[in-house]
This record gives structure tokens, C-alpha cells and sequence, in this order.
């Protein structure tokens, strides 16, 4: 089994705020993220996927074709967005960035060949914080 990882990037804006705290819980528990006039972030996307190596191109994946798609399915929809507002498959979310990283786990998994597995998405929010999601609970 060999690993796959192929970097990209996007920004964007978004909030967390639950509306059935006050003002002061929601800055409280989110700090700047609770800003009420959005905020962004410079997102960094890592998506790792896993298989053997083809044996007429010693590849497990194109990557090229893996950045290809990574830009269609996720970058093209988030990057200068509001992914609170903006992005039907964050409709209803709170947008941390934990559940975006499970949400384009979802997207990505239903784009990619049986011939190799998504392995992780990691996703930096800011220099010092990122998540990492392997699929399940
Ligand atoms: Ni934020």
C-alpha cells in the first residue's frame, strides 16, 4: 500500500455562531470565528489517497488528474466563497473545519475510481490549527 497526498488551496469566508446562544456565549466558545461580519481564512487542503502502484505507470493515482478533480469538486466551489452561505453541501453546517473536512471527504469519495481509496483529508485553517478526517466515526 503507498500514499498519495497532493496539496491545494482556497480562501474563504465564513462564521460560527449557534443562534441559540447570546452574543457573549457565541464569542465566548468561537472567539474571532463568531465575528459577525464573516471573516476568512487562506485554507490549505491535503488530500491523501491510498492503493498500489499501477504497474504500466508505477502510479497509484494521477496526480495530476488527482489535482484536476480536487479543483472541480471542491476548490471551484469553496475558493472566494462564504461557506455559510454559499456552498450547497455546507447548507445547515457549522462551517468549522472539522465539518468541512468530513463534507469534502463525502464530496471527493464519490468522484474517485475503485482502483484507489481516500485515505485522509487535512485541512489547515490557519498555520497553527488543522483537522484530519480518515472516514467513519
Ligand atoms: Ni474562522
Amino acid at each position: 500500500m503507498i500514499y498519495l497526498t497532493r496539496v491545494e488551496h482556497f480562501n474563504a469566508a465564513h462564521k460560527l455562531f449557534n443562534p441559540q446562544w447570546s452574543k457573549e456565549q457565541n464569542l465566548e466558545v468561537f472567539g474571532k470565528c463568531a465575528n459577525d461580519n464573516w471573516h476568512g481564512h487562506n485554507y490549505e487542503l491535503h488530500v491523501t489517497v491510498k492503493g498500489e502502484p499501477d504497474p504500466e505507470t508505477g502510479f497509484v493515482f494521477n496526480a495530476k488528474t488527482l489535482g484536476v478533480l480536487i479543483k472541480d469538486v471542491i476548490v471551484e466551489k469553496l475558493d472566494h466563497k462564504n461557506l455559510n452561505m454559499d456552498v450547497d453541501f455546507m447548507k445547515d453546517k457549522f462551517t468549522s473545519a472539522e465539518n468541512v473536512a468530513i463534507a469534502i471527504w463525502e464530496q471527493l469519495q464519490q468522484h474517485l475510481p475503485d482502483t484507489v481509496q481516500l485515505h485522509c483529508i487535512r485541512l489547515h485553517e490557519t498555520p497553527k490549527i488543522y483537522v484530519e478526517y480518515y472516514g467513519g466515526k
